[in-house]
């Protein structure tokens, strides 16, 4: 296993790679990088996977991430060896991931207009700090340790610094978060504080401040723990091979996520083409990413609605000089992300690169959905017997928009992403107190 696993520069005319224990998130010329391995894992270990749901007391074998460990062996450890593990692997005791498994929904599937067989969410809220975070949290953090990292540091949105601040306070290191001040879920800020987080306050929306905690990372030696890490990218996989495992490695036509910064559609895109690659699986998934309608970079690019142009990864020749003019005109006309899912409120999605390239591995498609249907999809989530977050919400009413479209098929599958509990108490109760909202019940005196 030695010497298996390396960094890789996205761009196919740039290529540059670098050991395992760097921590750049870039290569000299401003490129992403990609986790890559040499060897070819083999389909016999779908078995050692489904035995280890048995997990015999071990908690690398209950951890629904590194039950997978063998596909993202970058710390190049004998995975079998238990002890070995204990000493390099990162985990919540075992339970990041392991509550994870796709459900029916029938009042979902009502809702949708989809044959109730034919739809499968996958909460993530169920993680120990409330999203999908952790599964690449437990991998992003056992690299900082890798490289003997004394503080790490994310921006964040709510969701990641809760995690962060988790992991941290578990492995004893410090954990700086920066947050856009006054626009995040106050649920997820309590966590952060809750876990011992230094909370930097920043003036102004999330892009602002990824920029300024990924230049003090740089300037105050801290370990990044956003989703431009690589290493955050190899956790997330374990999502849709989760997914795959539950549906007994049956590949479904579509699976659909939210998209903020589109670490999640850039991790589904690397594990399916790895799957593929690897001869795990014959036939590719649609990968459909839902913006919300006021945070919409994705969307409006990939649809041609900037300038008429659809930008796609194009063979790793993205045309990225209309991202930045979409990013200046942004700027020149005071276009601020707004929505009130706060989650995916992103205006410059730092991974929009690895998830042109997902896209355009999958087939995928990008569109918007409103702030009150993204209510809709949270509510009849919630009458199901599942909570979720309204950012998650946009899973379930981007399905039904690409259903109302003709895009996604009746009797297609499709495999949504409910990437996070309800961290904000208020937004139920102020959507079931308005009689006019389709799944209100309102209270009775
Ligand atoms: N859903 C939830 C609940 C999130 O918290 C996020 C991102 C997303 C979806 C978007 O995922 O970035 O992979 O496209 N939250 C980040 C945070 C930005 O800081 O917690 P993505």
């Amino acid at each position: 296993m030695q010497g298996d696993a390396y960094l890789k520069c996205v761009n196919p005319k740039c290529g540059l790679e670098y050991p395992i224990m760097s921590t750049n998130v870039q290569c000299e010329n401003g490129h992403v990088l990609d986790v890559k391995y040499k060897n070819k894992p083999s389909p016999n270990l779908k078995e050692t996977f489904y035995q280890r749901r048995n997990s015999k007391g071990s908690i690398f074998n209950e951890s629904g991430v590194w039950r997978f460990r063998e596909l993202l062996n970058f710390c190049q450890i004998d995975t079998e060896d238990i002890e070995e593990c204990s000493k390099v692997l990162v985990s919540l005791d075992g339970a990041e991931g392991r509550q994870s498994k796709p459900y029916q929904m029938s009042k979902a599937a009502e809702f949708i207009g989809i044959e109730r067989n034919g739809l499968w969410l996958q909460p993530e809220g169920y993680n120990p700090s409330g999203s999908f975070k952790d599964n690449g949290m437990a991998t992003a953090v056992t690299h900082a340790k890798m490289v003997g990292a004394k503080k790490i540091v994310c921006a964040s949105t709510g969701n990641t610094s809760a995690s962060a601040g988790m992991f941290a306070a578990n492995e004893g290191i410090k954990c700086d978060v920066y947050i856009p001040a006054g626009q995040i879920a106050p649920g997820k800020l309590s966590q952060a504080y809750q876990f011992g987080a230094q909370i930097v306050q920043v003036e102004g929306n999330f892009d602002d401040a990824l920029k300024q905690s990924l230049e003090d990372a740089k300037n105050y030696d801290g370990y990044t723990v956003n989703s431009v890490n690589p290493f955050r990218i190899e956790g997330q996989k374990t999502i849709p091979f989760r997914a795959l495992e539950y549906l007994n490695w049956e590949v479904p036509d579509w699976i659909v996520y939210p998209g903020g910064a589109l670490g999640n559609t850039s991790s589904c895109g690397k594990a399916l083409m790895e799957l593929y690659e690897w001869g795990w699986i014959k036939k590719i998934p649609r990968i459909a990413v839902i913006n919300s309608e006021g945070a919409s970079t994705l969307s409006d690019l990939y649809n041609g609605e900037f300038e008429g142009e659809e930008l796609r990864w194009n063979k790793g020749n993205p045309n990225t000089e209309l991202i930045s003019r979409y990013y200046d005109h942004l700027d020149k006309e005071g276009l601020r992300p707004k929505t009130k899912a706060t989650a995916i409120q992103i205006g410059r999605p730092a991974n929009i690169l690895k998830g042109l390239r997902a896209l355009e591995f999958t087939n995928g498609v990008a569109t918007t959905v409103s702030d009150s249907e993204m209510l809709d999809g949270m509510s009849v989530v919630g009458l199901n017997g599942f909570d979720c977050e309204m950012a998650s919400g946009a899973t379930v009413v981007g399905i039904k928009k690409l259903m109302d479209q003709g895009i996604i098929k009746k009797d297609d599958v499709v495999v949504g992403i409910l990437t996070g509990r309800q961290k904000d108490a208020m937004i139920p109760v102020d959507y079931h107190s308005n009689s006019k909202n389709t799944f209100a019940i309102p209270p009775k005196n």
